[in-house]
C-alpha cells in the first residue's frame, strides 16, 4: 500500500480541523522543565489514556511549538487536567508569552517538574517514547504517580470552552 498524506487527498485544513474538533475533549496544560530549570508548559487537549498495565498516557505537540524544545531534553512532564473554572488559566498557557507562569501558583513535583496548583487532576509521567506525527509529535508516558481533586473538568469542543452538562 503507498503512503499517502492529507495532501494526496486535497483536504481543506480548516474543514479538517473543524472535523477534528467535533471530538469533545477536556483541557490539560502539560509542563516540563526548561533551560535553567525554568517552567514550562502549554495548554493541550491531545491527551489520551492509553494503557492500565504498564500505565501509559499520550498527548501531541506541534513541530513549530516554541515549547517543543524543552519536552525533548527533559525526560519527564506532567498532565495537569483543568477544573471548569480555569478558563483564563487554560487561555493563558495557549498563548506565547516570556512568562507564561505569572501569576500562576505551582509546585515542583518530580525532578523540578511544575505542577500547578489549580489542577483538578496531576498525572506525573517519564517520557517513554517519542513518535513522529505528521505535523506533530507524540509524547508516550509511563505514570510515575497522581493526585485526583474530583472536580469537574473544563471541557473543549468545536473551538469553544464548555462545562459538563447534565450526565445521561
Ligand atoms: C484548548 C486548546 C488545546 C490545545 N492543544 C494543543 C495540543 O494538544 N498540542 C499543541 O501542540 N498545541 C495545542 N494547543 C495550542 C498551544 O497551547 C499553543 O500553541 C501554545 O502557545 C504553545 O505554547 P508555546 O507557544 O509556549 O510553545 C492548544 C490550544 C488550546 C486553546
Amino acid at each position: 500500500m503507498n503512503a499517502q498524506t492529507a495532501s494526496d487527498f486535497s483536504f481543506d485544513q480548516t474543514e479538517l480541523r473543524r472535523v477534528f474538533g467535533q471530538f469533545a475533549t477536556g483541557v490539560t496544560v502539560v509542563t516540563t522543565r526548561g533551560d535553567g530549570g525554568a517552567p514550562v508548559g502549554l495548554a493541550a487537549n491531545s491527551f489520551s489514556s492509553v494503557s492500565l498495565d504498564p500505565p501509559l498516557v499520550l498527548w501531541s505537540i506541534g513541530l513549530k511549538t516554541p515549547s517543543l524544545s524543552a519536552f525533548r531534553q527533559h525526560s519527564s512532564f506532567a498532565i495537569n487536567i483543568l477544573c471548569d473554572q480555569s478558563k483564563s488559566l487554560a487561555q493563558q498557557f495557549a498563548t506565547p508569552s516570556e512568562d507564561k507562569f505569572a501569576g500562576i501558583e505551582w509546585q515542583p513535583g518530580l525532578n523540578g517538574v511544575p505542577l500547578l496548583d489549580a489542577a483538578a487532576t496531576v498525572i506525573q509521567c517519564a517520557t517513554q517514547a517519542r513518535i513522529p506525527g505528521g505535523d506533530h509529535e507524540i509524547y508516550l508516558g509511563r505514570v510515575v504517580d497522581f493526585c485526583n481533586t474530583g472536580k469537574p473538568p473544563l471541557v473543549f469542543h468545536a473551538g469553544n470552552f464548555a462545562t459538563l452538562g447534565d450526565r445521561i
